[in-house]
């Protein structure tokens, strides 16, 4: 292959050729657009540090997927802001929960987005961490069975995926045994298999109220700089029964979620986190970098590199762009 007879620009002439032989063709129905769900009604409070994304009461997050829907993107990632927090994160399992209540809401309003939750302990504990403390440490067992709790409440309220983000060691097992046990066997599971413990979270622990009030999440989430790591624990979630697998943040771990493409035959999300969209945000509204270009262009990597799903907060954005 090669000079004067091969000219790759040949086929970089117009745009029509372009299109044609474009490897990737990035689409808003691989988008998952996630929101915050707090209590009460007419609630709409910008997040300072994520323009563009609020937190927002029930009734405004109906209003909001209706916008989601009729862009095309076919599902949305929830996360409460409960009203009480203890020790134990006891509100995230009530049926009459932020979350629980939300998705009801959504269901009434018959749309036919999907609705996945995020299944965690750090939005309802007081002191932040993804699971209970037992001798000043994340005691994984106990925060299991909590977990699968919270996941069959998500489920009996409408939930069609759970997504567990906690990190702990069997939680994807639980959670189907719990579902299973409850006639909930064809709510599917997303697991946040290979999450890292990052920087990029920043932003969504203001969006969220989930900062850990002592100490980090480094005794759960994953090391950045492991990659085999993250393809054992992609293997173990797969093995307890997760049906879709995610790697997270995304910028930062295009390798992983390559990697993990590349040996296993399942459906891979990517998270492009808080961190990763608060950046983009900040250097646009400076007139750093055009706004649309980088967004398209991030979107357009992360699915080239592997991932069919995309978690992203600049999904709204993105549909309305590439519809044109
Ligand atoms: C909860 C959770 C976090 C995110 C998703 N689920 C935060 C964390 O682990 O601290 C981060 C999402 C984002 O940054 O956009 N455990």
């Amino acid at each position: 292959m090669s000079f004067p007879a091969h000219r790759p620009r040949r086929l970089r002439r117009t745009e029509l050729l372009r299109d044609l032989v474009r490897e990737t063709r990035l689409s808003a129905a691989g988008f998952v657009y996630p929101m915050f769900v707090c209590s009460g009604g007419r609630v709409r409070q910008e997040v300072s540090s994520m323009p563009g994304v609020f937190q927002q009461s029930a009734d405004q997050i109906v209003e909001e997927c209706r916008e989601v829907e009729s862009l095309g993107i076919p599902g949305i990632m929830l996360f409460g802001l409960p009203e009480t927090k203890d020790a134990r994160g006891s509100s995230s399992i009530s049926s009459t929960g932020v979350v629980q209540k939300a998705i009801e809401a959504i269901r009434k309003a018959s749309l036919k987005l999907l609705i996945i939750t995020d299944v965690c302990l750090c939005e309802y504990t007081d002191h932040g961490h993804c699971g209970v403390i037992e001798n000043g440490e994340v005691a994984n067992d106990p925060t299991i069975e909590i977990l699968a709790e919270q996941a069959l409440s998500h489920a009996r309220a409408g939930a069609d995926i759970v997504a567990p983000s906690d990190m702990m060691d069997g939680r994807v097992g639980a959670i189907r045994k719990k579902l299973d046990q409850n006639r909930f066997e064809n709510i599917a599971i997303l697991s946040y298999a290979a999450k890292y413990c990052s920087g990029f979270y920043g932003p969504f622990r203001e969006a969220a109220q989930s900062a850990p009030q002592f100490g980090d999440r480094r005794s759960y989430q994953m090391d950045p700089a492991n990659a085999k790591e993250a393809l054992k624990e992609v293997a173990m979630d797969l093995e307890e029964g997760a049906d879709m697998v995610m790697v997270k943040p995304a910028l930062p771990y295009l390798d992983i979620i390559r990697r993990v493409r590349e040996r296993f035959d399942v459906p891979v999300a990517a998270y492009n986190v808080s961190g990763e969209y608060a950046m983009v945000k900040a250097a646009a509204q400076k007139g750093w970098v055009d706004e649309k270009r980088v967004v398209i262009e991030i979107l357009t990597g992360i699915q080239r590199s592997g991932a069919d799903t995309i978690l992203t907060y600049h999904a709204k954005d993105a549909a309305k762009w590439l519809k044109g």
